[in-house]
């Protein structure tokens, strides 16, 4: 079961935890309760009832204006078409590069608006500005910046593992790091901490990551010291499974 926590002025988290082969992991989406509200992430196919049950603790599922997707899989957009049928005037709003690389060439027909960085969004109190963050994780990738919470949306970026509160306040850049050299998220370092960069000159007073807790103004300085020091990208390894590195090894 989902459940939903007012995280700060009208951002709601919707959290499910799942046991994956034994660990915990959360996926969580967010809503935005605003004249135009949105949500961001849907959740896998299969979680749709709950977190529509989750949003209508709130508001009317069919009010929803936006269902954003900040990269292609199914965490992020499974609930997708089902979301934008249930809003008769809802679109879904992604990254240019999500419409030319994944929203076309096959049979998609959904509602779909692509934003370049800078756009904004605005939802009557809430402006989401889009900011464009290619391989971190994908090409396509893309986060939110809430000008009016100071809140980033990052997606997967600042993880945690784990059946973790609402709010998270312990220092878990390690770990964070460490889970991403088993799950080879992230090509490289590079592209990453260019973004970490970014964001730290947002001076953001929240992040609201997508798998663990939302992070407070002051414990995200850990946060970004484990990614500036710590190696956090790919060695080998792809969702915790070693893969043959000499050529010619898998033959
Ligand atoms: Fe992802
Ligand atoms: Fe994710």
């Amino acid at each position: 079961m989902a459940r939903i926590d007012e995280i700060v002025d009208g951002i709601y988290r919707i959290s499910t935890t799942f046991d994956l082969d034994g660990f915990d992991f959360q996926f969580n989406q967010f809503l935005i309760d605003d004249e135009r509200p949105a949500l961001i992430h849907t959740g896998m196919y299969a979680m749709y009832d709950d977190v529509r049950g989750a949003v209508g603790e709130v508001l009317d599922p069919g009010r929803l204006a936006y269902v954003i997707l900040l990269h292609f899989e199914s965490d992020e957009c499974g609930g997708m078409d089902r979301f934008l049928e249930g809003a008769p005037d809802s679109a879904l709003a992604c990254s240019a590069a999500s419409v030319q690389l994944n929203l076309s060439g096959w049979n998609y027909r959904g509602r779909v608006e692509g934003h370049q960085d800078g756009e904004v969004i605005d939802l009557g109190k809430h402006k989401l500005r889009f900011l464009e963050t290619p391989h971190v994780h994908h090409w396509d990738s893309m986060m939110l910046f809430d000008e009016t919470t100071k809140s980033v949306f990052p997606s997967d970026l600042f993880i945690q593992p784990g059946d973790q509160p609402a709010i998270v306040t312990e220092n878990l850049g390690s770990e964070m790091c460490g889970f991403y050299r088993e799950m080879g998220i992230f090509a490289h370092e590079d592209p990453v901490r260019h973004v970490v960069d970014r964001i730290d000159r947002l001076g953001p007073d929240w992040i609201h990551g997508m798998h663990g807790g939302s992070l407070r103004r002051e414990t995200i300085p850990s946060f970004v010291r484990a990614l500036r020091e710590e190696p956090f990208a790919y060695r080998g390894k792809v969702l915790g499974r070693e893969l043959p590195t000499e050529i010619g090894a898998a033959q």
